[in-house]
């Protein structure tokens, strides 16, 4: 049988016996015991467990609580996510909802009632789960449905999204190939008061030339061989709503005339028809080319761009959407998982190192298709770099010059990291492997493995 790895409960409690018949109650979790502030912060740097169990009234101050106070702050600004129940004596109402005030998850009051005290512990651990679990599948912009990104350049996309939404703008959208131009037209749709009309999206490049008049503006009867009824075009199906014009930059250039001549005079007129019919609708285009360079080539009308890009919106490749990366990933990960009926939790560090270094020349789209055949194809139940078929970077990851591989890299990031610690201790070995959370042993392992020299001998 497997192990199972007991949950982590930091308790920070001054009284020895407290202490005793507290470690024998929680026999169910693996037990952090500390009597100061100091002691619970090694804990928790060491651990990162997600409840902690304080007592408010911690040495020197165990009669007040401005210890106890000072440590919850610290806790909270080391670990912001963390549970922290506080203990206070009886009668300490005031000063538990101080506590909770400064962001103590809830409060408990001696004398100790383990039953009650159980249930509020083991709440805390759900939430703490809950929330975690959240975390990690967050990242969804707000009123962009399916928009998964939570950097700052998909931010800033996301407000101007909000702030054009709700005006009739031409807005171009631009950015590489799947980059999420369409979601973006869409969401621009969705978040607009045309919202329940309807949304019409035309692919320029995919339309025979000859045939996208009559796609675009419609066409009466008997105005061509085969125009048997009179039919409208997809910009007067949008009547009301959004038209989404896909690959504006592919639009033969008759059609860039008449699509001029709409924009400037909001009518249409069908193939073969006299009338000029008024339409209402949004107009959306997109495009991965270079507008302004097809216009110098003389390929592209300047005064249909400036029509259609009377509001631009520019959406940032895959590779400079940082951890966004992970964060879809994930997102595709588990869609594709339910999708074949798969049971796949994650990607490996490596598998995730992969992800985070390569450059996405096809951006979302690519990295769906990769991760739909690594879900086919994997057999474990974490994806691998060789199950997306993608190389373990090792100079990617510190990018400024030649790094033999992963090893190495992390060779450095650690002797970067125990440098820093031990000089900020002033050498000071027990007091910089507290900082860094790991043990006095492991350190002197590490600072031998690196060659490093300490100066003061601990
Ligand atoms: N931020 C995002 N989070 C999650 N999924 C996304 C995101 N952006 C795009 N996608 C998904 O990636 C795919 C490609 O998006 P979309 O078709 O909008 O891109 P595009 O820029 O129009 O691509 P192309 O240039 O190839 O037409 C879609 O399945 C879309 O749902
Ligand atoms: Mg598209």
């Amino acid at each position: 049988m497997e192990p199972i790895t007991k949950q982590k409960l930091l308790i920070v409690e001054d009284d020895p016996g407290l202490q005793r018949q507290l470690k024998w109650h929680f026999d169910g979790y693996e037990v952090l015991m500390a009597s100061t502030r100091e002691q619970a912060l090694t804990l928790l740097r060491r651990h990162e467990p997600a409840v902690v169990l304080q007592d408010l009234g911690l040495p020197p101050d165990a009669e007040g609580v401005e210890e106890g106070l000072a440590c919850l702050r610290d806790i909270l600004r080391l670990a912001p996510h963390t549970k922290v129940i506080v203990v206070t004596g009886n009668g300490q109402r005031d000063n538990a909802l101080r506590a909770v005030a400064q962001g103590a998850y809830d409060f408990y009051q001696k004398p100790l009632d383990v039953s009650v005290l159980d249930l509020i512990t083991q709440r805390a651990f759900h939430m703490a789960e809950l929330e975690s679990a959240l975390r990690r599948s967050l990242g969804g912009l707000p009123g962009m449905t399916g928009m998964i990104g939570s950097c700052e350049a998909m931010l800033k996309v996301g407000r101007m999204v909000e702030r054009l939404a709700p005006t009739r703008a031409s807005t171009l959208v631009l950015g590489e190939s799947g980059t999420g131009k369409e979601l973006v037209a869409r969401a621009l749709h969705n978040l607009s008061p045309r919202a329940g009309k309807t949304f019409i999206a035309i692919n320029c490049a995919a339309i025979p030339e000859n045939l996208l008049e009559s796609e675009l503006f419609g066409y009466e009867k008997g105005a061509f061989t085969g125009a048997h009824k009179t039919t409208p075009g997809k910009v007067e199906s949008a009547e009301g709503g959004t038209l989404f014009l896909d690959e504006i930059g592919d639009m033969p250039a008759a059609l860039q005339a008449k699509m001029l001549r709409f924009l400037q005079e909001r009518v249409v007129e069908r193939v073969g028809g006299r009338e000029p019919i008024p339409v209402d609708v949004r107009v959306v285009c997109a495009t991965h080319r270079d507008l302004p360079q097809m216009i110098t080539d003389g390929l592209f009308r300047q005064d249909l761009y400036f029509r259609v890009a009377e509001m631009t919106l520019n959406l940032p490749a895959l590779r400079d959407r940082g951890d966004d990366v992970l964060l879809i990933a994930r997102a595709v990960l588990t869609s594709c998982a339910s999708q074949h009926g798969r049971v796949v939790k994650g990607f490996t560090p490596e598998g995730e190192a992969a992800l985070r270094a390569y450059a996405w020349p096809g951006n979302i789209r690519e990295l769906q298709n990769r991760i739909n055949s690594a879900v086919i194809l994997c057999d474990g139940v974490m994806v691998t770099a060789e199950d997306l078929d993608l190389p373990v970077p090792a100079a990617a990851v510190v990018a400024e010059e030649d790094v033999l591989n992963l090893r190495v890299v992390r060779q450095r990031a650690e002797r970067l990291c125990v440098e820093r610690a031990l000089a900020r201790t002033e050498g000071n070995v027990t007091k910089a492997a507290e900082l860094l959370g790991i043990t006095r042993p492991t350190l002197y392992d590490l600072i031998e493995k690196l060659g490093l020299h300490t100066g003061t001998p601990a």
